[in-house]
């Protein structure tokens, strides 16, 4: 027996019916986006190495340990996408959207991340995000929170918390940066390694260190608030009045700082505590710089990203999910001349209908037929056996109500009909 090859670790396979709670979940997404004037965006799923490091900074745990990054066959440095943000911009800039004005995307797919896999974290996730791009104003900040927290709303979760927090500009950053080392440079002996080399490289990082040894120096650390330039601090306070009229309840979390290097001013996450250490939902925030970066013009922006893997958790972890509402149609045959009979049928029916129209081709008893419709939550069940084939009639079964009733062979048009109706 050849060796059973299993699904690379920290990947998932999603089948019949989880798989139908995923594009269940990604088609009320597209409608979300889509009522919020966000356009769909689809890019390879890998690009070349360059992008991530100079898009995301090469100083980050992404870029440092985490990408799936290879030579491919004509000697090009290529990454499996890490995220989207850069990639998302790198297309914009490449089809000169930019210079259209105002620009909002959405994108759903997947991202790539060697990660030690645990729950919620995985090798391959998936992520929905939206991208808004040419407003420099909070504005725009609020309408991209608005929208990731209207999502977790109308699911009717009520265990997540939104964190904000404003990590200042170029003018504000280098002077609270400063501020954070002179504070944690007595101490850095007694924190972790991890936390040494993250002072050299980017301070800020250490205020989100998970290092229990890091964390009493962590929790007496300035916060940025205090040294946010003036138009950082009208910029965040008028977010946050945005967030009050807008009835979005926030936490001030100064220790949200984000781990890739393309932000500045606003940074957000969405966390519950139904997740376990993997609490983050959502993450993202004002990226005003990026866009230059990768050799385009100054174009502020704004988005997020949440996790799909992390958001099914959350909604399954409010209870079981319902039962799938029966629907469709079971069309069983007793016997090889009702089978040859029914076959025609069933084509037609699939022409017609807008409903799932199922068909088992073995020969089995009508109990087994009825199980089978069970599992496929088949709404009727459209039977011919020889006793109502020999009348010219089907048995059409309701099998929410248990009830039966017969139809005539011909017209078909008079089945059509009573399964419109019944569809609808
Ligand atoms: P991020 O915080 O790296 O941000 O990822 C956003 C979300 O993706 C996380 O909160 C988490 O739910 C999910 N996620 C990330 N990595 C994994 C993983 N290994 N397993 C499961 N879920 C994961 C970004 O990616 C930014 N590009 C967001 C952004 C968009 N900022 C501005 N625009």
């Amino acid at each position: 027996m050849p060796e059973k090859l299993g699904a690379p670790r920290g990947t998932q396979d999603f089948v019949p019916p989880e798989s139908g709670r995923w594009s269940a979940l990604e088609a009320r997404i597209r409608e979300l986006a889509a009522r919020f004037g966000y356009g769909e965006i689809r890019t390879p799923a890998f690009e070349a190495t360059e992008l991530f490091v100079r898009g995301v900074g090469e100083t980050t745990d992404i870029v440092e340990k985490e990408m799936y990054a290879f030579t491919d066959r004509g000697g090009r440095g290529m990454t499996l996408r890490p995220e989207w943000t850069a990639p998302v911009v790198r297309a914009a800039l490449e089809h000169h959207l930019f210079a259209q004005g105002p620009l909002r995307l959405y994108y759903i797919g997947p991202i790539f991340r060697y990660e030690r896999p645990q729950k919620g974290r995985y090798r391959q996730s998936h992520q929905f995000g939206v991208e808004c791009f040419g407003f420099a104003g909070p504005e725009a900040d609020l309408e991209v929170i608005s929208l990731a927290w209207e999502l977790v709303r109308s699911h009717g979760i009520a265990d997540a918390t939104l964190n904000v927090n404003s990590i200042g500009d170029d003018v504000c950053r280098p002077r609270y940066r400063e501020a954070l080392l002179e504070h944690f440079r007595p101490h850095l002996a007694a924190m972790g390694e991890d936390a040494r080399r993250r002072a050299e490289r980017n301070p800020l990082r250490l205020l989100d260190s998970k290092d229990a040894a890091d964390k009493p120096f962590v929790e007496s650390a300035p916060s940025f608030e205090s040294f946010l330039c003036e138009p950082c601090r009208e910029h965040f306070e008028t977010l946050k009045s945005y967030l009050t009229l807008a009835q979005i309840p926030y936490v001030l979390n100064p220790r949200i700082v984000r781990g890739l290097d393309y932000y500045g001013r606003t940074v957000f996450e969405i966390s519950s505590g139904l997740l376990g250490s993997q609490s983050a939902v959502c993450g993202g925030g004002r990226y005003d710089g990026l866009v230059r970066w990768l050799g385009g013009p100054d174009v502020p922006a704004v988005g997020f990203a949440l996790g799909l893997e992390r958001f099914l958790m959350m909604l399954q972890a409010r209870g079981p999910a319902a039962e799938p509402a029966r629907r469709g149609i079971q069309a069983i045959a007793l016997g090889a001349q009702a089978r040859t009979l029914l076959v025609p049928i069933v084509a037609e029916l699939r022409r017609t209908l807008d409903l799932p129209t199922y068909m088992d081709y073995e020969e089995r008893k009508l109990l087994a037929h009825l199980k089978i419709a069970d599992r496929n939550r088949a709404r009727y069940a459209l039977v011919a056996g020889s006793q109502e084939l020999a009348r010219g009639e089907l048995v059409l079964r309701d099998l929410e109500l248990r009830s039966d009733r017969t139809v005539p062979l011909e017209p078909m048009r008079v089945l059509i009909e009573l399964l419109v109706e019944a569809g609808s």
